[in-house]
C-alpha cells in the first residue's frame, strides 16, 4: 500500500500526482506555498483527510518561506489554504490547528513546531484509518456471515482510499482488512463523473488485488435492484452533528437507492471529518467548480456541484476509528463533542 504524502531532504513535501494517476505514476515535489495551494486546488492530492494533511504541511512552508514570520504571515498563510477547496472540513481543521499550537510558542520555533504537529496530524490519519479499517471489517464481516454470502459484493462512489488519505483510506480500508482476513470480495466501483475519481479507486484496489467492476455513475441501482449489492460505503468530506453526511456528488442518489433496497449504506470518516458546530448539512457550501468538467460542447449551460448532502436518516451507521455510530445528534455530540473540532 502506498504513502501519499511524505517529506523529502527536510525541505520537500512529495505528493503523489493524482491528476497523472492512474495512467502514470508520478511524484512532484512542493516547496513553497502557493505550490501547495495550487496542487490541492487543481486536485493533485485531494479526499478530504489528505487534503488536511497537506495544508497542514502548507502552514509549515508558508512560515518557512517568511523569514521572521509575524501573526499577519500565518494569517495570510491561513487564508490562502482555506481559501482552495470550501467543503472538505479536513483542511481547515488542520490549518487551525497547527496555527494554534505555533501560536503557543515563540516566533523563532514556529517552522520546527509546524512541521512537528503537521507530522502528527499526518501519522494520527494513518493510525484512524487504520483503525476505521478494523471497525469496518468487523461490520462487513458480520454482514458477510449472516449472508453465508460467496462473495461480499460492496459498492463505493468516488476515492475514499488510501490516495484520499496518508494511507489505508476511509472507506477501503474495511476493504483492505477483510482482504487480510480472507474474505472474499468484489467491489462495484462508480466512475464518478465528471473527475472520475473512480478510476482511483479501481487502480489502488486492483494493486492491492481486489476484485473490481468500474460502473457508471447511473448503474448503481440497478445492480442493487437485482441483489447484485450486500452494502454500499462511503467516505465523507464533512459530516454535521445530527450526522448528514457531505461526500462527492452522486452519494445521496446511492443513499436513496440503497434504502429503497433494503441494503446498508454506510459512511467511513475519521473523527476530523465532523464539523459539530452545524446542525445541518444544508449550511455547508458545496464547492462549485468549472463547468468545462462538465462538458464543452458550447451550446448550452453547465452547473458542476461537486459534492452533495445524504441525510442522517438514510445513513445505516458511521464508521469512525473510535468505533461504530449511530447517525443521530445525541450519539456524535456523547461521542466527538468534547474533541471534535469546532470551526
Ligand atoms: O473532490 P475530491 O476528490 O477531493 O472528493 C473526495 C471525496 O468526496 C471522498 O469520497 C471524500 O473526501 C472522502 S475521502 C476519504
Amino acid at each position: 500500500m502506498r504513502r501519499t504524502i511524505w517529506l523529502e531532504d527536510d525541505e520537500s513535501v512529495c505528493i503523489l500526482d493524482q491528476t497523472a494517476l492512474p495512467l502514470r505514476e508520478e511524484c512532484v515535489r512542493l516547496k513553497t506555498l502557493a505550490e501547495i495551494a495550487r496542487a490541492i486546488e487543481v486536485m493533485q492530492v485531494r479526499g478530504a483527510p489528505l487534503i488536511g494533511v497537506t495544508a497542514a504541511y502548507g502552514v509549515a512552508v508558508g512560515l518557512r518561506e517568511a523569514a521572521s514570520p509575524t501573526a499577519a504571515n500565518l494569517n495570510t498563510i491561513r487564508r490562502t489554504l482555506v481559501a482552495t477547496r470550501p467543503t472538505a472540513v479536513n483542511l481547515r481543521w488542520a490549518v487551525d490547528r497547527v496555527i494554534r499550537r505555533v501560536a503557543e510558542h515563540p516566533t523563532s520555533s514556529w517552522v520546527d513546531i509546524a512541521f512537528k504537529e503537521a507530522h502528527a496530524i499526518a501519522e494520527e490519519d494513518v493510525a484512524a484509518s487504520r483503525s476505521i479499517g478494523e471497525h469496518g471489517a468487523d461490520l462487513l464481516e458480520t454482514l458477510y456471515r449472516n449472508k453465508e454470502a460467496r462473495t461480499l459484493r460492496i459498492l463505493t462512489h468516488c476515492n475514499a482510499g488510501f490516495l484520499a488519505t496518508v494511507t489505508w483510506g476511509t472507506a477501503l480500508a474495511p476493504l483492505y482488512v477483510l482482504k487480510e482476513r480472507g474474505i472474499p470480495l468484489h467491489v462495484w466501483v462508480d466512475e464518478t463523473r465528471p473527475r472520475n475519481q473512480g478510476y482511483l479507486t479501481a487502480w489502488e484496489l486492483s494493486q492491492e488485488g481486489i476484485s473490481n467492476t468500474v460502473i457508471v455513475d447511473n448503474a448503481g441501482g440497478h445492480f442493487m435492484q437485482r441483489g447484485e449489492v450486500d452494502a454500499v460505503i462511503v467516505g465523507s468530506d464533512r459530516t454535521t452533528r445530527r450526522g448528514d453526511v457531505c461526500n462527492k456528488i452522486g452519494t445521496l442518489l446511492k443513499a436513496l437507492a440503497a434504502r429503497a433496497y433494503g441494503i446498508p449504506f454506510y459512511v467511513a470518516l475519521p473523527s476530523s471529518t465532523f464539523d459539530l458546530s452545524i446542525e445541518s448539512g444544508s449550511e455547508i457550501e458545496i464547492e462549485e467548480r468549472d463547468p468545462s468538467e462538465v462538458h464543452s460542447l458550447g451550446f448550452s449551460t453547465a452547473r458542476n456541484p461537486a459534492f452533495d448532502v445524504t441525510e442522517a436518516h438514510l445513513v445505516t451507521a458511521l464508521i469512525t476509528e473510535r468505533g461504530v455510530f449511530a447517525a443521530n445528534e445525541e450519539t456524535l455530540v456523547a461521542a466527538f463533542g468534547s474533541t471534535s473540532p469546532s470551526p
